[in-house]
């Protein structure tokens, strides 16, 4: 059913797991300047830190000091694939030295090597939701066109160092975040001072295409660098795809499924995957006011800076309604959220459980884009119990993968070029919308509360074990 060779494991984010604030020198970052919240208490952005307030990404779950052992539980699952993220601050502090950190450098090395050590292809994702903060200080982050050559600068100092450690990278993380207003800062940089809600900040819709152009400049042209640097390298995308049902057979929902994929799973993945802007973005950009300033080389270098594989995040479906109703229930998300299905049931966060849904999803992509897919996030977020024995029955996400797995390894059957699976997450990780460690994810249990108490010590749960087996029998026993 799956390939030899398919890419098994699991995903993370330097900004939800590595913590080390301020260690090897690093420089202050967007993250280090949200605080923690929950599903009814919102996330807040400060710019300056606020010693009486809980930051939980400065420590994350620890991963700086603990990544020896962290791997070493991931080759215990036979991960073949770890996807991580860089923190730009650490290479480059406040993203304007001319010369890179070595002590960024150098811990990045060491991650490495462990990888390798026990034959785990690392998968780098170049900024997933962080930017060095004097960047956004400065510059109001990808607002400016500066920060363009600042990103290159980085992801040229990072593809040569580890030219010979890393193949697989991913530039941004869900890019097409950068089409709602949540976006704004964390995928950005853009900081509107009117407001310090970071899910739902102060939003001017022409700055944020304006720097979402910007961003696929800055991929592109990482993507030209990275294969000069090394050709055989593979450069992807990145999108949360969300893929959008009609709530009834009207004609109307249909369109409006249309437009809607459209605008938020297609425009970005068109413009890294096809070299330019699709044809039905440039009326959406006229009915928003949108008006995008281009330099004169930019539809080049979109064209020549194109990704080698398309990867996403999928972690639900939602629905779309174009008519008038009053009983009609609404759902949450990551991202978007949407009507409720009334044929799906969702996650304890109100997030729709969708795994037919992924095999869809992968049809389309497929279908749309020819060039090999990867899932490189996938997981369910849940309150776990760890026993007084410091076991974890997690068997709701056990289910949540197998359910999803299978849709892939059928997807597969049917034709469909699929790279690899990293679930969200390898371990425990704060969440990126809420900012809680109840909201758990990982095959690894950590030791970690919302308020800052616990020692970070790490247990196995029911699906790390699951999982293992999964991997090992290549997807057939699950
Ligand atoms: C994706 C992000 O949107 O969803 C991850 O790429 C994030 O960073 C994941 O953690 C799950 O979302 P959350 O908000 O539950 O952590």
């Amino acid at each position: 059913m799956f390939p030899d060779g398919f890419l098994w494991g699991g995903a993370t984010a330097a900004n939800q797991i590595e913590g080390g604030y301020k260690e090897g020198n690093k420089g202050d970052c967007i993250s280090d300047h949200i605080t923690g919240g929950s599903l009814d208490t919102k996330r807040k952005f400060t710019p300056v830190i606020d010693e009486n307030n809980y930051y939980p990404s400065k420590v994350g779950v620890d991963f700086y000091h603990h990544f020896k052992d962290d791997i070493k539980l991931f080759a215990q699952m036979g991960f073949k694939v770890f996807r991580m993220s860089m923190n730009w601050a650490r290479i480059y502090p406040t993203g304007l030295e001319d010369i890179p950190n070595e002590a960024g450098l150098q811990f990045y090395d060491d991650v490495f090597d462990e990888c390798i050590k026990y034959g785990i292809e690392p998968l780098v994702t170049l900024h997933h939701f962080d930017m060095p903060y004097t960047l956004v200080e400065k510059y109001q982050g990808f607002l400016s066109r500066e920060v363009v050559d600042l990103f290159v600068k980085y992801a040229s100092t990072v593809f040569k160092r580890y030219k010979n450690k890393v193949k697989y990278w991913l530039t941004f993380n869900e890019i097409n975040f950068a089409t709602i207003p949540m976006g704004s800062l964390e995928l950005l940089g853009i900081y509107n001072k009117q407001t310090t809600d970071y899910t739902e900040p102060d939003d001017d819709v022409n700055q944020r295409y304006q720097a979402l152009h910007h961003v696929f400049v800055a991929s592109a042209m990482a993507v030209i660098e990275g294969h000069k640097v090394n050709p055989d390298s593979k450069i992807g995308c990145m999108v949360a795809h969300v893929p959008m049902y009609p709530f009834s057979c009207h004609p109307q929902d249909m369109l409006l499924v249309q437009a809607t994929d459209h605008s938020f799973n297609d425009f970005c993945g068109d413009v890294q995957v096809k070299g330019e802007y699709p044809y039905y973005i440039h009326k959406f950009l006229k009915d928003h006011n949108i008006n995008i300033i281009k330099e004169i080389n930019d539809d080049q270098l979109l064209k020549l800076g194109v990704v080698d594989y398309y990867s996403f995040s999928y972690y639900m479906s939602n629905c779309v309604n174009s008519q008038e109703s009053e009983d009609i229930n609404t759902t949450s998300g990551n991202l978007v959220g949407g009507v409720k299905n009334p044929y799906l049931r969702s996650s304890d966060w109100g997030w729709q459980i969708d795994p037919e849904g992924l095999r869809f999803t992968l049809h389309k992509l497929y279908d749309r884009y020819h060039i090999p897919l990867m899932i490189v996030e996938n997981g369910l977020g849940a309150v776990d119990i760890k026993e007084p024995d410091n076991t974890i029955h997690d068997d709701y996400r056990i289910d949540f993968m197998k359910q999803h797995i299978v849709q892939i390894g059928q997807a597969i059957e049917e034709g469909v070029d699929v790279l690899g699976y990293t679930m969200w997450s390898a371990i425990d990780s704060i969440s990126s919308s809420t900012g809680e460690m109840k909201k758990r994810y990982g095959l690894i249990y950590v030791d970690r509360d919302d308020d800052g108490n616990g020692d970070f010590a790490r247990y196995p749960k029911d699906s790390f074990h699951w999982y293992k087996n999964v991997i090992k029998s290549n997807g057939e026993i699950i």
